[in-house]
């Protein structure tokens, strides 16, 4: 049950690392409306209206109480013009036309339905769609289209690896990492990080960070756990990308920027054995396992604390931790390091809370974090 008296509006910060969002969304009418706002100017190539739909998406997410009327969002900020009129379309109709157009468009539902494949992002799908191919056999009867490994694996395990991992399966995968990486290196770090670190029920795939206490070690733990689980028979796919970290460089400006410590994305096998109250389908019950997509990120301890924040999420809570960085004290952050560009020096953190106080920042713990 939800609060009805709107707190003062005035106190919201448009910073998402200013705000304490938990799992419970009371503006999810709005807040889905305007993803689908944000993913249709997304696939059109419109970074700015796409950025300011997430944006405004995020600011009532945080709400302890549900919108009801159009004259409390005039003082949040992050709600521009067109926000504003969807809001007005739902709260008067219950729904929004405009959205509802978009969701019958056959463009926007191709898009999503490749780009719903593991390795195919908005530019292969739109590629894809502007050959003529309209559906997944289409693409794959299409002699021209060269799939890679990964777009390969996305397909094959299609079914399994679209459907949510649950928090039974994400700590089921926990101890099966856990297992490998400290019959490895018995004093190895592992911790969940990701969106089941953040409190969801349920997730896309499960994201472990994996280092050592000895600098320098963390890499090849990393490659000694794929090779444990290869020969555990459990490893249906794997994309390492070795480490490129340079400690020298200044953290990144772009945050879509991936990070460059070791990391691997994986698929495993996840017998329904292993799973506290088995699996979710009766489909899955006849074949006793389900096919899990599981990132693993090894960093040097010393960077742990970034990564553990970088990694943690959400992906607009990361947004705004950089922008509020750069623009509120310039200082630059990203998954390596934190830089005061002002005294022109790194600062060092070994816990989240370490890097919250450089920023002069209120701590937000990872459960309000879901922005
Ligand atoms: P995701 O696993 O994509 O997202 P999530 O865990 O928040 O949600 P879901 O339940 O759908 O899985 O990414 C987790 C965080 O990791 C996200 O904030 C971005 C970050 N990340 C990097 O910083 N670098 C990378 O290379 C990757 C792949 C992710
Ligand atoms: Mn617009
Ligand atoms: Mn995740
Ligand atoms: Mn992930």
């Amino acid at each position: 049950p939800e609060a009805t008296t709107p707190t003062p509006v005035s106190t919201v910060s448009q910073y998402a690392c200013q705000r304490r969002t938990t799992t419970q969304n009371n503006n999810k009418i709005f807040t889905d409306a305007f993803e689908v706002l944000a993913e249709s100017h997304e696939f059109n190539d419109m970074e700015g209206p796409c950025l300011a739909f997430r944006r405004a998406a995020s600011v009532l997410k945080s709400l302890p109480w549900t919108v009801q009327n159009l004259r409390v969002t005039e003082d949040l900020p992050c709600l521009g013009e067109h926000s504003m009129c969807v809001i007005e379309e739902i709260l008067q109709h219950g729904r929004s036309f405009e959205v509802e157009k978009i969701l019958s468009d056959e463009r926007y539902q191709i898009l999503k339905l490749f780009t719903s494949v593991f390795g195919v992002g908005p530019k292969t799908a739109e590629k894809w769609y502007r050959r003529g191919l309209r559906s997944f056999s289409d693409v794959l009867a299409e002699p021209s289209i060269h799939l890679n490994r990964m777009q390969q694996s996305g397909f094959l395990h299609y079914g399994d690896i679209s459907r949510a991992v649950s928090k039974a399966e994400a700590q089921a995968l926990g101890n099966i990492i856990d297992e490998a990486v400290h019959a490895i290196t018995p004093d190895a770090i592992l911790t969940l990080t990701g969106g089941f670190r953040r409190g969801k029920d349920f997730g896309h795939d499960v994201d472990f960070i994996v280092t050592t206490p000895q600098l320098g070690k963390e890499e090849r733990l990393l490659t000694s756990v794929i090779d444990r689980l290869k020969h555990q028979g459990i490893l249906l796919y794997c994309e390492y990308q070795a480490s490129t970290f340079d400690e020298s460089k200044l953290p990144s400006h772009r945050f879509e920027a991936m990070d460059h410590f070791a990391k691997c994305f994986l698929i495993l096998r996840l017998e329904d054995s292993q799973v506290d109250g088995g699996l979710q389908t009766a489909e899955e019950d006849r074949r006793g396992w389900r096919a899990v997509r599981v990132d693993l990120v090894s960093p040097p301890v010393d960077r742990y604390a970034f990564t553990l924040l970088g990694w943690s999420g959400s992906r607009q809570f990361e947004r705004d931790l950089r922008r509020f960085a750069r623009m509120e004290r310039r200082m630059l952050l990203d998954n390596h390091a934190l830089y005061d560009k002002t005294k022109k020096e790194f600062l060092a953190a070994t816990t989240e809370k370490d890097i919250f106080a450089h920023l002069g920042l209120e701590y937000i713990e990872p459960w309000q974090r879901n922005a």
